[in-house]
């Protein structure tokens, strides 16, 4: 598998940290600390516009149409369709004609979509697949509780695969533990059901997916490194998924790797779920720090308890 192309796109609302003081019981200095993010992007439209331009700028950073696109993947995890899926709403906006479906792998979400597309590519049937990351999570948030909603941001990512190159490595886990992070959607009103449940905004124990999130993504690299046979030194870039810097810094301290191979945008993003290890990498991309045959580390956590990594030759 080779990654020919990546786009992006952001929500035109910046909220800084400063703006939050103003309705909820936080402080910038509080949110810089315990997270590093110092302001977050927040969608007041469609989210389907905002994955469309994403996918838009992939193709054309691939150099592609949209009638080269064999197959596409969205990875979202909430959106104002219950059905049909997204991907069919993006497919109509971006005039593609390919087959597509939606994933929900929570947060660790680009890391499966690339396990797929790899798995798709092998089987041998398509060229070029789109994958497509579109977040709203500050909708899931409740916005009266401080310890959720300062954390997050909505953003679209995007990345074109093709066949060739050398083959990915991946390590995937779930872990059903919905309790630590979850939101309950919709009740409706069917009038059988007896099951009692009601609406309810995401909720999440910070502390255990904090640890959880620093364990396993310092397990699965090791653990591919191992596999593949390559010191974790000879990794050029680790591309995590951006949550809070500390969770970062932690892996970095214990897999001993210098700062400069840990780059990061959460500062001005938040985490904006699936969308974030494909947002860095459209951002490392278009700087041009990554070259061609180096080594990238991926790894993602999220809600599930979901974790991919991937180990991968650019
Ligand atoms: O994609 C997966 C999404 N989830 C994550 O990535 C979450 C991973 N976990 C984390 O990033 C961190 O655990 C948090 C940033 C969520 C919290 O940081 P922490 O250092 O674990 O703080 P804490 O939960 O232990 O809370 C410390 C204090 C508490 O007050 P008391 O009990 O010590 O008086 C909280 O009520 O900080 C308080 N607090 C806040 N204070 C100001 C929690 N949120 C805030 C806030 N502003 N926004």
């Amino acid at each position: 598998m080779q990654f020919i192309g990546t786009g992006s796109a952001t929500p035109e609302l910046i909220i800084k940290n400063t703006e939050l003081e103003r309705f909820l019981d936080t402080s910038d200095e509080w949110i810089r600390t315990r997270t590093g993010i110092e302001e977050r992007r927040i969608h007041d439209g469609n989210l389907e516009g905002l994955a469309a331009e994403a996918a838009r700028r992939a193709m054309e950073n691939a150099g592609l149409s949209v009638s080269d696109i064999d197959f596409f993947i969205c990875s979202t995890v909430y959106n104002r369709f219950m059905t049909p899926a997204l991907s069919c709403v993006i497919q109509g906006l971006i005039g593609a004609g390919c087959p597509c479906l939606d994933i929900n792998g929570a947060c660790a979400g680009f890391v499966y979509a690339l396990e797929m597309a790899d798995a798709y590519l092998a089987r041998g049937h398509y060229q070029n697949i789109l994958i497509v990351c579109a977040e709203e999570p500050t909708r899931m948030a409740d916005w009266t509780n401080r310890a959720t909603c300062v954390l997050f941001g909505d953003a679209a990512a995007a990345c074109v695969v093709t066949k060739g190159g050398r083959d990915p490595l991946f390590r995937m886990h779930t872990a059903s533990n919905p309790e630590v992070l979850h939101g309950y959607n919709t009740a409706g009103n069917c009038p059988y059901d007896k099951s009692g449940r009601v609406y309810e905004p995401m909720t999440m124990n910070g502390q255990e997916v904090y640890k959880f999130a620093v364990s396993s993504a310092t397990e699965d690299i090791r653990a591919l490194c191992e596999t593949a046979g390559l010191a974790i030194d000879h990794i050029d870039h680790f591309i995590l998924h951006q949550a809070n810097l500390r969770i970062l810094e932690a892996v970095r301290t214990r897999l001993h790797q210098p700062v400069e191979k840990f780059p990061h945008n959460l500062e001005h993003y938040g985490n904006t779920s699936s969308a974030s290890v494909p947002l860095l990498l459209d951002e490392l991309n278009r700087a041009g720090v990554l070259k061609r045959g180096e080594t990238i580390a991926m790894s993602a956590f999220g809600a599930g308890l979901t974790t991919g990594a991937c180990l991968l030759t650019w």
